[in-house]
């Protein structure tokens, strides 16, 4: 076990490209870092132009006044790998080395991720710039990290992908028999008799195969992590010890497969933006938090967040800066160690103009940087939550849900029965429900150490292995509760269905067989006999061991099971074979932790607006209040607030979007209620 990534002190600032503006501009950078208590920016992530400006030729100098700028003011920096924008002299030198899409457009320069990753062009060109920054800044003493690369995740599919696709596939199969079995190319004439006939998937007349794709998908994330190991070497070899990252972009698309990632990675590190601007963006932080938690298998670091605007659908919205110093806590709450952004000062030009800055285009007198400083000073407050435990999690959690990458890729396949089951929707429903309950949550990986776990969530996971049947089945034996979220378990890790009646490998473990898979439309819903609404997808279940909870009501299937539960052991295995809307789905997750004894952090706070999270570190636990409702309210328990430096035992008042950090005292019992003190009546 690799020990936890604990920096000195909870890392605070952003990317910085002062390679942006005039010399004149920097200076005042400095100050206003100063004044905001900012200690961590990260350079060079796309300066490979500037750096390198013809090929091999490098003109580090405005790199050296950036980085002996930083040192003077007592910055610390993470250097990143520019890797992830070549120049354009490189698509000049080497066309061959742009990325080609599925339907043979080749890509040129111009925007950024313009790479082809298995092109020995690029991966030589990465290399060598590497090794030039680590042998030039490795050693320097403010260095706080590397950051390779910047989001791995460009596909291409043209001929050197095409090349050393084939390479993994020999690997993984050693026989085209194999292959030809794993993928069913008995359909539709796909047989393969040479392996110079297999390509990536392209643009081709009707459906692709689902098992090329899903292979091709793994590939590539193993093809990315290959270029990233590359960099890291370079690192190494020229002596660095500073801790390496890349920074992994929170999945609204997912090219990575985490978990093998985060074992090569020092420090495991996310990008995140909101996705909505309504108050799912609180369920959302606590995603991200949660998921890179469970990644790094403890604590990691929150890389980017937006210090305000930022697009989503058609515009961008305003986040208020109460809102961001809330997120920011959140991140931190559950294992962040900082709260950096994209970016320092919002750009004047370029393709991001109106992606917000923690400087904005308007300056350091606004709402928005008052908010930045405001944030550095709370940050500086709770620095001590910043140190490990001496031994066991940062979070504490009872409750996990699986998380597998190949599910998502999986689930991506057209022409399954409906086309809107979407795997992040799922673990998201799962985890929101969670969260809305208040009590932690981790996500685990197929074949994880599960046993401390009441409850282990497993959302639409269409095509498991044997390993992962075993280890489910274990889990209840040892007395876990499962609980299955529909169309999991029906396929093999090929995508071939297990016949007999669904969900094939699971049909045991689940006391079940399902004989036919009703997807509903558009407008339909259903009910079920204990009063939850459903949608998009019903299933024809038949009861072999497993006790109904709950039947559907309507049409076809009135009267049969719709959610069952097998009991095994002390253990069981919950099956829910339709969509939950999420209302139903909060109701069935409380009724599931209540059941069996998973309370929330702070059971008062649900309900009230207040999200509690306990961090623990190695002066104790400390409780995170946050505080999303729009009614203050008093919270009461024996500890001392390190937000306000005050004293909890006689109860603090949390106003609407505060926050508090309690250093709790022995045997901390909270009280949230409503506070009249600060609202005056209404009459
Ligand atoms: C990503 C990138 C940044 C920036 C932000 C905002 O996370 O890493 O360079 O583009 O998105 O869009």
């Amino acid at each position: 076990m690799p020990a936890p990534y604990a920096p000195a002190r909870l890392l605070f600032g952003g990317d910085y490209n002062p390679e942006q503006w005039p010399r004149e501009v920097w200076a005042e950078d400095v100050e206003l870092m100063r004044r905001a208590h900012v200690d961590t920016v990260t350079i060079g992530v796309f300066s490979w132009a500037l750096l390198e400006p013809r090929e091999g030729e490098f003109d580090p100098g405005w790199l050296d006044d950036v980085v002996a700028m930083l040192d003077d003011a007592g910055i610390g920096f993470f250097l990143a790998t520019p890797t992830a924008s070549p120049p354009p002299w490189f698509t000049r030198a080497h066309p061959d080395a742009m990325p080609v899409r599925a339907d043979g457009t080749r890509l040129t320069h111009g925007s950024r991720d313009t790479y082809a990753i298995s092109a020995p062009a690029y991966r030589e060109a990465a290399r060598r710039v590497a090794r030039y920054l680590a042998d030039r800044y490795g050693a320097h003493p403010r260095l706080r990290g590397w950051h390779v690369h910047n989001e791995y995740g460009t596909i291409d599919h043209g001929p050197h992908a095409e090349a050393a696709f084939r390479r993994w596939l020999r690997a993984r199969y050693e026989t085209l028999a194999t292959l030809n079995d794993a993928w069913t190319t008995s359909f539709w004439s796909q047989h393969y008799a040479d392996w110079d006939e297999v390509v990536p998937p392209r643009t081709t007349q009707y459906l692709t195969n689902p098992a090329h794709g899903v292979d091709f998908a793994r590939f590539c994330s193993d093809e990315m992590l290959a270029a990233f190991a590359e960099q890291k070497a370079e690192i190494r070899a020229a002596g660095s010890t500073a801790p390496v990252t890349t920074n992994f972009m929170l999945p609204t698309w997912n090219h990575l497969e985490q978990w093998s990632w985060s074992d090569r990675l020092d420090v495991v590190s996310v990008d995140h933006y909101l996705d909505t601007t309504g108050p799912d963006g609180e369920a959302h932080v606590a995603y991200a938090s949660d998921l890179t938690r469970s990644w790094a298998g403890g604590p990691w670091l929150l890389m980017e967040q937006s210090a305000s605007g930022i697009r989503v659908g058609q515009r961008h919205f305003a986040k208020a800066s109460d809102r961001m110093i809330r997120h920011s806590l959140g991140y931190v709450a559950r294992g962040s160690q900082g709260a950096l952004f994209f970016q320092w000062r919002a750009s004047a030009g370029g393709s991001e103009t109106w992606h917000s800055g923690m400087v904005p285009h308007a300056g350091p007198d606004t709402e928005q940087f008052d908010g930045i400083v405001a944030l550095g000073e709370l940050l500086d407050r709770i620095d001590e939550v910043a140190r490990p435990p001496a031994a066991g999690p940062v979070v504490e959690a009872e409750v996990a849900v699986l998380w597998d990458a190949n599910g998502w890729w999986v689930l991506q396949t057209p022409h399954l029965p409906h086309d809107g089951l979407d795997y992040a929707t799922e673990v998201r429903a799962t985890h929101r429900a969670l969260w809305r309950a208040g009590v932690p949550v981790d996500f685990v990986r197929p074949g994880a150490d599960a046993g401390r776990y009441r409850l282990l969530f497993v959302p639409s996971l269409m095509a498991v292995d044997d390993a992962t049947v075993s280890w489910l089945t274990a889990y209840v034996r040892a007395g876990g509760h499962l609980v299955v979220g529909r169309f999991t378990g029906v396929a093999d890790e090929h995508q071939r269905v297990v016949t007999g009646g669904y969900p094939g490998r699971l049909r045991d473990l689940l006391g079940i067989r399902v004989t036919e898979i009703l997807p509903l439309a558009q407008d339909e819903s259903l009910a079920l006999s204990d009063g939850s609404d459903a949608d998009q997808w019903s299933e024809r279940v038949r009861l072999r061991g497993a006790e109904p909870l709950a039947t559907y009501t309507d049409g076809d299937l009135a009267g049969m099971p719709a959610v069952t539960r097998h009991r095994s052991g002390d253990g069981s295995a919950t099956y829910v074979s339709t969509r939950l809307a999420q209302h139903s789905l909060d109701r069935f997750v409380a009724g599931l932790l209540d059941a069996h004894g998973v309370r929330a952090v702070v059971p008062e706070a649900v309900g009230t607006g207040v999200e509690a999270v306990r961090r623990r570190a190695a002066g104790g636990d400390y409780l995170f209040l946050l505080h999303h409702g729009d009614r203050p309210v008093r919270v009461t328990g024996p500890g001392h607030d390190l937000v306000t430096d005050t004293p909890t035992d006689a109860g603090i008042v949390l106003p609407t979007g505060g926050v508090a950090v309690v250093r709790e005292g022995p045997g901390a019992t909270w009280s949230v209620t409503p506070d009249h003190s600060s609202t005056p009546e209404v009459s």
